[in-house]
């Protein structure tokens, strides 16, 4: 799925490796009456995925020296997140989709009702992991943890994103608003995952700062190339339905700019994100390459 192996290749497949053992440690065993919930979030949660937001998490922590499991669980936690995010994305009531991660999608495999359980399952589960002791000895730091990933999920973040991406179907938004819809929908839980490793490791405000521009930046170019992949991609390599969004109606980068536009957007967007990184010595090289990957993606 990734290519040749180059240091982001190789530090990307790491962190998939890790994170999934992580996630399979603490994804429940089917078992009892309720086993096909099990069964559902370890559908969801296991069928691979780029692991992107975990990677995130684990170079930003990097930067500060935090301990690897730390990272990992807050990791583990944030895919849990946003596989929930994709499992009620992909329902009838919302996108409607019978491919995810190269697989039928939940609702598809198992039931609507078992989707959208799997989905509330999967995100109190990564609030269960990040208030662990083991996750950071302080309990403020947890706490810390707690609020910003709450916040970026939820009606200020994600949730919130996603409602309006909703709202806009075939109606004619401007910049600004596409750019606020992209921002909450997608931007928010990537600049959580970028923030993560400042706040694990207490790193100073202009460091984290630099993190949230870096991936305010990031973010936008990354849901422009899930937009550009929509229209341009085929569905055995995205491994998701292609050519939806149009037929839906969807506002996007694309609808407003068209693709060739969107597309120097997105380049600029990358370029400018990696800027953000200059007050990080050598240790950033991977973050400056994951930015470079998210308008260059496959998948
Ligand atoms: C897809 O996210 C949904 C968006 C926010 C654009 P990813 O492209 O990270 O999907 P996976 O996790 O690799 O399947
Ligand atoms: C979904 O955006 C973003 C989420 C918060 C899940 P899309 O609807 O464009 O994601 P895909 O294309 O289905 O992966
Ligand atoms: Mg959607
Ligand atoms: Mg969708
Ligand atoms: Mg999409």
């Amino acid at each position: 799925m990734i290519g040749t192996p180059t240091p982001f290749n190789t530090a990307l497949t790491d962190t998939q490796t890790a994170v999934e053992a992580m996630l399979d440690a603490y994804l429940p065993h089917p078992d009892g009456p309720e086993a096909v919930l099990f069964q559902a979030m370890r559908y969801a949660a296991l069928a691979g995925g780029k692991r992107f937001r975990p990677f995130l998490v684990c170079e930003s922590a990097r930067l500060f020296g935090v301990n690897t499991r730390s990272a990992l669980r807050v990791a583990a936690a944030v895919e849990c997140v946003h596989t929930y995010s994709l499992v009620h994305d992909d329902l009838p009531c919302m996108d409607n989709d019978d491919l995810r991660r190269g697989q039928l999608t939940v609702h598809r495999k198992f039931d609507e009702a078992t989707a959208v359980l799997a989905g509330d399952a999967l995100l109190t589960l990564a609030f269960d992991i990040i208030a662990g002791l083991e996750t950071h000895e302080l309990a403020e730091v947890r706490i810390e943890l707690v609020r910003c990933l709450a916040a970026a999920a939820g009606a200020h973040g994600m949730v919130g994103g996603q409602m309006i991406d909703l709202a806009s179907e075939g109606a004619s938004i401007d910049m600004g608003g596409i750019t606020r819809l992209q921002q909450l929908k997608t931007g928010a839980l990537i600049a959580f995952s970028c923030e993560a490793g400042a706040i694990l490791g207490r790193g100073p405000q202009d460091r984290r700062h630099a993190l949230h521009a870096y991936a305010h930046d990031m973010g936008l170019a990354f849901q422009i190339a899930d937009d550009l992949l929509d229209v341009e991609g085929e569905a055995a390599i995205v491994g998701k339905a292609t050519g939806k969004d149009a037929k839906a109606g969807k506002a996007t980068f694309v609808s407003i700019l068209g693709v060739d536009r969107a597309r120097d957007q997105a380049r600029m967007l990358s370029n400018q994100a990696i800027q953000h990184l200059d007050l990080f010595d050598e240790k950033a090289d991977l973050l400056r390459e994951a930015a470079r990957f998210v308008i260059t993606r496959p998948n």
